[in-house]
């Protein structure tokens, strides 16, 4: 992943933690920080990232994942303001329009390797989710992150991991609000 990720990872850890905590992080994992925010690096050393901050912090690997999808979107949202005030006004029109952020950063980051979201079932009071990504074990990640939007757009939301034959591929959330 570009560093840029890495670089948010450590950014949430020392705003929460200080410093002396990534370090240890760090020393952990074995992972030289020194990240480039537009280079890409091996998805291995953001993995160790995390694994590491599993340890450091005595929380599960699940819980870091959630916590930084959610410390993202509220990051994001602040260094990608453009890009946000462009994707939606409300929670569910910025859920449709998942896909064009990536879209608008490939062109800045030649190689990203973006997730991809669709969005079915889709009523007044709740929407269905599907989350298609080339890597593994990151939906507490995406979980976080529709809090985040959520939280962005003051749409309390209540998410669940449906577990389907269909959702082998890809994983399903219901999402329902309001
Ligand atoms: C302007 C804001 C954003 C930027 C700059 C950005 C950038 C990135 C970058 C650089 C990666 C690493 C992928 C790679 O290096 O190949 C990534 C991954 C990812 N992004 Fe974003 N992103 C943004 C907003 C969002 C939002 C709003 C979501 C909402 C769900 C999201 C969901 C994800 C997920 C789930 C991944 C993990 C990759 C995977 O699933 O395969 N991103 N993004």
């Amino acid at each position: 992943m570009y560093g840029l990720v890495n670089q948010g990872i450590r950014k949430m850890v020392t705003q929460s933690f200080g410093e002396e905590t990534w370090e240890a992080i760090c020393d952990k994992s074995g992972v030289e920080d020194v990240f480039v925010a537009m280079e890409p690096y091996p998805d291995e050393v953001t993995l160790s990232l995390v694994v590491a901050a599993s340890e450091v912090l005595g929380l599960p690997p699940e819980q870091v994942l959630h916590a930084f999808g959610k410390w993202w979107i509220g990051n994001a949202a602040r260094e990608y303001k453009g890009i946000f005030n462009m994707t939606g006004d409300s929670f569910q029109e910025f859920l449709g329009n998942l896909n064009s952020i990536h879209s608008r950063v490939s062109h800045m980051l030649p190689k990203l390797t973006p997730p991809s979201f669709k969005i079915t079932d889709q009523t007044d009071s709740s929407l269905v989710v599907h989350y298609y990504s080339q890597r593994q074990g990151l939906s507490p990640m995406v979980e976080g992150m529709i809090e985040g939007i959520s939280e962005w757009f003051n749409t309390p939301v209540k998410i669940e991991l449906i577990d389907s034959a269909e959702s082998a591929d890809h994983a399903i959330f219901h999402v329902s609000f309001g």
